[in-house]
């Protein structure tokens, strides 16, 4: 596995393979990998001759007050776990080099962003959406790997591909959680000893709301107000939002008549966790 920091060596690599008749999976990180990126590597392994792993904290997806400067890096760490999956390739530059002097060209989505994380974090997916498109335009691969807790993140860049004609397919995989129920995130290294089980309140929320939805309640109200509940009896927990939307749309609805999605975002101290399930995977 080679380890590249410029645009130039990620496509000499990529076009010598394409040469060769290989095929390409992508897997977009900002690095600090766990266990559900390696499942995203795992997949690409599966499903192509080639993975390369992008490990770069995108400066334009952090709003002013959120964690650019403290969002954990460890690129040594990373290697060691994306070889372990079957990486052939990891691109990690530095923000200059995806971001020249001048750079003045974005990505913006009118729709799907407006709801959930976009809400809470007005600059987010314009950020996601402009260093995805590069990140695709620098590696061309057959297909692209994103993880299901960043369920708005996934429709977002479904709706993206479909709208800029990118021939790229877009593949969506299973949250991957601790042993205890805990979405696995880079963030969680974030949470302190007692905020660690408080952050349990997510998981336990989000299984709460899938086994209302699995016994047959279809009043979106009810089964909100039921994880309000659950989440509000931690008292190091702080609603962001919970929320169930039309997963085409991600409006929010009353009723559960048609394919939705179950998001939440909390506080847990200082740090924002998100979880989610989705109405078609009960
Ligand atoms: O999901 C993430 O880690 C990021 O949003 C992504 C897709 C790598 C873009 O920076």
């Amino acid at each position: 596995m080679k380890i590249v920091n410029t645009i130039d060596e990620v496509r000499a690599q990529v076009k010598q393979w394409r040469a060769e008749g290989l095929s390409v999976g992508l897997v977009p990180t900002m690095g600090y990998l766990h266990e559900g990126h390696a499942s995203l590597i795992d997949a690409s392994h599966r499903d192509n001759d080639r993975t390369v792993v992008s490990d770069f904290v995108n400066p334009m997806q952090f709003g002013p007050a959120e964690d650019l400067e403290s969002y954990p890096r460890d690129i040594e760490h990373d290697a060691a776990l994306a070889e372990a999956h079957g990486c052939d390739l990891i691109f990690h530059p530095e923000p200059e080099e995806m971001y020249h002097e001048g750079f003045s060209s974005f990505v913006d989505m009118t729709v799907l962003t407006q709801e959930l994380c976009g809400l809470s974090r007005p600059v987010h997916f314009r950020g996601v959406c402009t260093v995805v498109s590069k990140l695709f335009n620098i590696v061309k691969p057959d297909r692209a790997y994103f993880g299901k807790k960043d369920a708005q993140q996934l429709a977002v860049i479904r709706h993206m591909v479909d709208d800029l004609n990118v021939d790229i397919e877009i593949i969506g995989c299973p949250i991957i959680r601790e042993a205890d129920g805990l979405a696995r995130s880079s963030r969680n290294t974030y949470l302190s000893e007692a905020e660690r089980k408080a952050a349990l309140v997510l998981s336990q929320s989000i299984k709460l709301g899938s086994e209302m939805v699995k016994k047959g309640e279809a009043d979106c109200g009810k089964i909100i107000e039921a994880m309000k509940k659950h989440i509000s009896a931690e008292p190091l927990a702080k609603i962001d939002y919970v929320k169930i939307v039309d997963l085409a749309t991600m409006q929010q609805i009353e009723k559960l008549d048609r394919p939705a999605l179950c998001a939440i975002a909390v506080f847990i101290g200082k740090t924002r966790l998100i979880d989610n399930f989705f109405t078609e995977d009960i």
